[in-house]
């Protein structure tokens, strides 16, 4: 039987586990002592100090032109570096974003039957869920989440987004508009940065046919945090992804060499990260960085990624200015469903896919 039909183990929504007020959490959630989210040695003391860069991003339609090009300079640096950066001024609505993370909150909080309606299965994942991979007996992450496509037009379907909390479905595709568009201008500045024609990335997603989805993560309380994680270290398999974290509990966390930066959201700002098909694109010179979630036992987390990803069906290849007798093309042609297919059968599994794609000559 095809793989994708069915879960392979019954699903067990996390939140009805943290609801029943177990205080040990099942085996299934118990990572392995090396996967476990207790402060390695290596991270620094003044991890307080460190945060993944802040950028103001109407520094961009500034009249004085060393402000536009320093703030040109900053995103470059954040994509090299870091592979992860806050915006701020970024033009989508204060009031949008926080009645959609309302929304999506309320949503969470309706009792289990409602949201049972909405459960997914691995043949699309569109709907209400609880794991991400069909592997057996595989350790589970400590979150529930709720996914739906939104672009191209043609897989949108609005009859699979939540009909309650009322104002969902209105507030979803009204702030799906505004992070397309805010996408839009991110991928133009990505190319000019990477020295390509202004344009380079958003056509080479597939111009108007690029694919978005949004997927709002629900991490409920963990009586025990130091054992399992709210998502697995992974990279976005996609091509950009903007996060509207909870403001009020943090969670992020992004790998920087062999130790993790706990991300402090500031408040208002999205945070951008770079996805494996704009590393294959950029032929690995910005990197998807490795992310993972913790969790905690006093508050639940809420969050929202906006994945902006190439159209399924385009072969993919790195650029070909980014080509050249020293930096021979990395990666393999390869369409964006293709490559998804990894992530959908086998979880989430740090960076090991895209670096498995390398090509070794
Ligand atoms: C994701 C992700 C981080 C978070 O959904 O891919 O990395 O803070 N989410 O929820
Ligand atoms: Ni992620």
């Amino acid at each position: 039987m095809n793989c994708f039909q069915t879960w392979p183990e019954p699903i067990v929504r996390v939140q009805s586990l943290s609801d029943s007020g177990i205080t040990t959490i099942p085996e299934r959630y118990i990572k392995l002592l090396q996967d476990r989210p207790t402060p390695s040695p290596n991270t620094p003391h003044n991890d307080d100090l460190i945060n993944i860069p802040t950028i103001d991003l109407s520094n961009l339609q500034s009249d004085d032109i060393s402000v536009r090009r320093d703030t040109l300079g900053q995103i470059s640096r954040a994509c090299i570096e870091w592979g992860f950066f806050q915006v701020v001024n970024h033009g989508v609505s204060h009031s949008l974003m926080k009645r959609t993370a309302e929304v999506w909150r309320e949503f969470f909080e309706l009792p289990i039957e409602e949201k049972q309606v909405y459960a997914n299965s691995p043949a699309t994942y569109e709907g209400y869920g609880s794991r991400l991979g069909v592997e057996k007996g595989v350790k589970l992450d400590w979150s529930d989440y709720f996914f739906l496509n939104y672009l191209p037009r043609s897989v949108r379907d609005e009859n699979k987004w939540p009909r309650f909390p009322s104002s969902c479905r209105e507030l979803v595709a009204e702030y799906g508009d505004e992070l397309g568009r805010l996408c839009e201008k991110l991928m133009k500045v990505f190319s000019l940065n990477l020295g390509l024609e202004e344009d380079y990335l958003q056509k080479a997603f597939g111009g108007e046919d690029i694919d978005a989805c949004l997927r709002a993560n629900f991490y409920p309380k963990c009586p025990q945090p130091d054992l399992t994680l709210g998502l697995s270290p992974h990279s976005d398999p996609g091509g950009m992804t903007l996060l509207l974290p909870d403001v009020h509990v943090s969670g992020l966390q992004v790998r920087r060499g062999d130790h993790w930066v706990t991300v402090k959201p500031v408040p208002n700002a999205f945070i951008v990260n770079i996805g494996d098909q704009i590393q294959l694109l950029s032929n690995a010179t910005y990197k998807s960085v490795e992310h993972r979630v913790i969790v905690n036992s006093a508050k639940e987390r809420v969050s929202l990624a906006f994945f902006y990803n190439p159209n399924g069906n385009i072969p993919l290849q790195p650029a070909q200015k980014l080509v050249t007798e020293d930096h021979p093309a990395l990666y393999p042609t390869m369409t964006y469903n293709e490559y998804r297919l990894f992530i959908r059968k086998r979880g989430l599994r740090g960076k090991s896919q895209v670096e498995s794609l390398k090509s070794h000559n």
